[in-house]
């Protein structure tokens, strides 16, 4: 039997370098093990808590879509799907509300956090929270539970959500008997949370964040925005605590890697290590980045893709929805 690896990423802005290395680039390494089924979705109805402008919902969708196929990943092998094509998640989580205590939502870090903010803004608790970011943490055990998931590659930010996927399956299995597979998250190490512009995390959210597909001039503006240390050029410098030498990590070859190391150890100016950083990352991205804007020119193609990977999806969704209706007594 397979392993199934799943997950998703919701179209609420633009893909940024956060996005690609703490969750793309480690789902499509992990595409490629042979003993792996993956399955890789848009979590469009994820996104709709956030984005209510219908052009930009449904640009923000293609974006996501485009940005992993751009990057190599290949519909053959992954079941590549837009959530909102796949009903049966949306049955699914119903049920699962029904075996969702209220208070583990209210313990949800994204739900909390918008309190905690409106708490020190002195406004309405609930201000800005609708019911899709309070139960937000459901969809997602759907998501994951629909498809009998072993591991869910994520950035730590998502880890409660799959521990709240796990205690949600764990209470249904208590009552009806074996029935979901408990998942497990996977973090890829290292780059658990990469931080942007202003050395916080990089997030949509901070507006500090460098988007992946950048035209080259863009891409070598922020890199250069990239906060530092105010050391002298020719002072030694800490490869392991700089940011733009993780960033170079993610993009260059063994051999580059370990080279620069070594210039970084013995002095290098970070004018010229942004310099080094750009030409590895504009190197990479160059191809994914034309394929990304081809393919933003043909949407009639990414929805042919994401309709046959909703096929597949369903094909397992479906009986497996089944099944589970009639151990709460729905179906005979
Ligand atoms: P954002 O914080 O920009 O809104 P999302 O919440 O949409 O990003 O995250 C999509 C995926 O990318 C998640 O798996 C998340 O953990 C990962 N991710 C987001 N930002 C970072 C980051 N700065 N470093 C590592 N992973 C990240
Ligand atoms: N909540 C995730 C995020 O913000 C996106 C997501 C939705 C997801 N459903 C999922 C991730 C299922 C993994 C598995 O990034």
């Amino acid at each position: 039997m397979k392993k199934t690896i799943l997950t998703g990423i919701k179209p609420t802005g633009q893909i940024h370098l956060g996005n690609y290395i703490g969750a793309i680039k480690p789902a499509l390494d992990l595409a490629k093990v042979p003993h792996y089924q993956p399955a890789y979705f848009v979590a469009d109805f994820h996104g709709l808590t956030k984005i209510h402008q219908a052009d930009e919902f449904k640009q923000l969708s293609y974006g996501i879509a485009a940005t992993w196929l751009a990057l190599g990943l290949n519909p053959e092998k992954v079941i590549f799907y837009k959530q909102s094509d796949v009903a049966e998640i949306f049955e699914l989580n119903w049920i699962l509300s029904c075996f969702t205590p209220k208070g583990l939502m209210n313990r949800a870090h994204a739900y909390k956090g918008i309190v905690e903010q409106n708490r020190e803004m002195d406004r309405d608790l609930d201000d800005g929270v609708n019911m899709g970011i309070y139960t937000y943490p459901i969809l997602m055990a759907a998501d994951i539970l629909s498809f009998q998931t072993n591991i869910v590659p994520v950035g730590k930010d998502q880890i409660q959500h799959v521990e709240i996927a796990r205690d949600i399956a764990e209470t249904f299995n208590h009552h009806y008997g074996e029935t979901f597979v408990l998942p497990d998250y996977q973090v890829q190490e290292g780059t658990e949370l990469l931080p942007g512009l202003d050395g916080r995390k990089m997030s949509k959210s901070y507006n500090n964040t460098i988007p992946l597909f950048e035209e080259p001039k863009r891409l070598q503006k922020l890199i250069n925005k990239i906060k530092t240390d105010s050391l002298p050029p020719a002072a030694p410098k800490n490869p392991d605590t700089s940011i733009v030498f993780a960033l170079y990590k993610e993009f260059a070859t063994e051999a580059q890697i370990e080279k620069m190391a070594e210039c970084y150890r013995s002095g290098i100016g970070w004018g010229e290590a942004k310099k080094e950083l750009f030409d590895v990352m504009n190197h990479f991205l160059e191809e994914p980045r034309e394929t990304y804007k081809e393919l933003m020119g043909s949407p009639k193609r990414i929805d042919e893709i994401l309709e046959n990977g909703a096929e597949r999806a369903r094909a397992i969704a479906k009986p497996f929805l089944k099944e589970i209706k009639r151990k709460i007594g729905v179906h005979m």
